[in-house]
């Protein structure tokens, strides 16, 4: 059957069906052709979990590095994609060695375990404030009042940004996400991208020169102290890595906490966790391998390639679908099933290799105080609406919202 649909559909990662449940398809082209070329994304989609591992551990042939080259692409024709892409290019994220190695290494001195593993009282105390000012109403909308405003209030309050900017910086944060997660809304969203993030690149110059005269305990004060063999980031690379702390530390931890709790309420797995807390933490990976916040990284061929049979030529884009890797059958007994005590098989949905997630310690622990105090605090917990609303993009996925009722 799914043959036959894809036989006769688009295989086309953005259309609409194909964004709301993207797993048919990334089965098919499993079986089928693993190694597609993407007519409507002009780009290359790998699926199975063994490319996927290899290529994100060969940063030789595979660059992360597709804005330097997006911006040579439109040098002279397009101010505004050549803007954007000159901001992006600096990122670690789309960086290769040595230059990745560099800016990895001083970030990891600014964001250790340490950094981490003080931020758990701040946590659990901004869930519990969050939880208070929904407690009564016997409803909330998990997106708006909890996965949200954590990792966001997370974030910034780690960077030294006051609460009362969030607002201000979601909407920047969200114009971003709209272009780099390959939404499909018909308007020209780099627009929209470029004002976000000459409006957030302001914004965090401002606070960089206030810590450069007073240091505190901040994530920005640890950034600009961070040395390495003499080493240091200059204030234009900690205005943009606090930009990508920003972003890559709260739409996708929002992810998180979404995609989880609705997998786990529409799968009745939550009783399981309210009886063992100690289950948590397993669960977490399992929703991560099940579905990932971050479904896809686009990298580019740094030289001509071969790959089942697919001749990839230098300067070809490549899509990694590390949601279809996490659900290949050669890897993963019953794929499709969120299996909450799942034991063995690593999923992807944090990356591998050099640029494996600077925060995923800092996600783990913010889902686990989350489902930990939600689980423990709210009887009877269930969907209002057991349709759900994803956005629509085919790199990142998450839902719009996700109203839920409790006693
Ligand atoms: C569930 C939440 C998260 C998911 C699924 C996720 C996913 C990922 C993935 C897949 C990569 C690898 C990118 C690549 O290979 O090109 C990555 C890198 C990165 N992530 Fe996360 N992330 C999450 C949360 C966070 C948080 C909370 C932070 C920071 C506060 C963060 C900061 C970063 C940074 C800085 C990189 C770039 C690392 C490098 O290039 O060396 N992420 N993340």
């Amino acid at each position: 059957m799914a043959s036959a649909r894809f036989m006769t559909l688009d295989l086309d990662l953005a259309h609409p069906s194909n964004q709301q449940d993207p797993f048919p398809l990334y089965r098919w082209l499993h079986d089928h052709d693993p190694v597609h070329w993407s007519v409507s994304l002009k780009m290359w989609v790998v699926t199975r979990y063994d490319d996927v591992s290899r290529i994100l551990q060969d940063p030789v042939r595979y660059s992360s590095d597709r804005f330097r080259r997006i911006r040579a692409e439109f040098a002279g024709r397009r101010p505004d994609i050549e803007d954007v892409a000159g901001i992006l290019r600096d990122w670690a994220v789309y960086r290769d060695p040595p230059d990745h190695t560099r800016l990895r290494g001083l970030l990891n001195k600014a964001f250790t375990p340490r950094t981490v593993e003080t931020m758990q009282p701040r946590i659990q105390k901004i869930v519990d404030d969050l939880l208070d000012r929904v407690a009564d109403h016997g409803r909330m909308d998990v997106i708006a009042d909890l996965a949200f405003p954590l990792p966001a209030t997370v974030i910034a309050a780690m960077l030294g940004a006051p609460g009362a900017d969030l607002p201000q910086i979601k909407t920047w944060s969200d114009q971003i996400a709209s272009y780099i997660g390959g939404a499909q809304r018909g308007g020209d969203n780099i627009q929209d991208a470029g004002r976000g993030l000459k409006s957030i690149f302001e914004y965090f110059r401002a606070l960089i020169r206030t810590r450069a005269a007073r240091a505190g305990d901040d994530l920005v004060s640890l950034m600009l102290a961070a040395e390495d063999r003499g080493d240091m980031l200059s204030h234009e690379e900690v205005v943009s890595n606090c930009v990508l702390l920003v972003f890559a530390g709260h739409e996708t931890t929002t992810d998180l906490l979404g995609n989880g709790l609705f997998h786990l309420l529409r799968t009745g797995a939550h009783r399981l966790l309210r009886q063992d807390h100690a289950k948590i933490p397993g669960a977490i990976e399992e929703i991560l391998r099940y579905d990932p916040p971050v479904a896809g990284k686009i990298k580019v061929a740094a030289a001509d390639v071969e790959l089942h049979g697919r001749r990839i030529r230098q300067g070809d884009l490549v899509a990694i679908m590390l949601a279809a890797a996490n659900r290949d059958p050669r890897h993963f007994d019953d794929p499709d099933e969120l299996v909450v005590t799942r034991e063995g098989g690593k999923h992807l949905a944090f990356g591998q290799g050099i640029h494996f997630c600077l925060g995923a310690a800092l996600a783990r622990l913010e889902a686990q105080i989350a489902f930990t105090t939600l689980l423990g605090r709210f009887r009877d917990l269930r969907l209002i609406d057991d349709t759900p609303r994803w956005k629509p993009q085919i790199f990142f996925r998450g839902l719009t919202a996700l109203p839920v009722a409790f006693r």
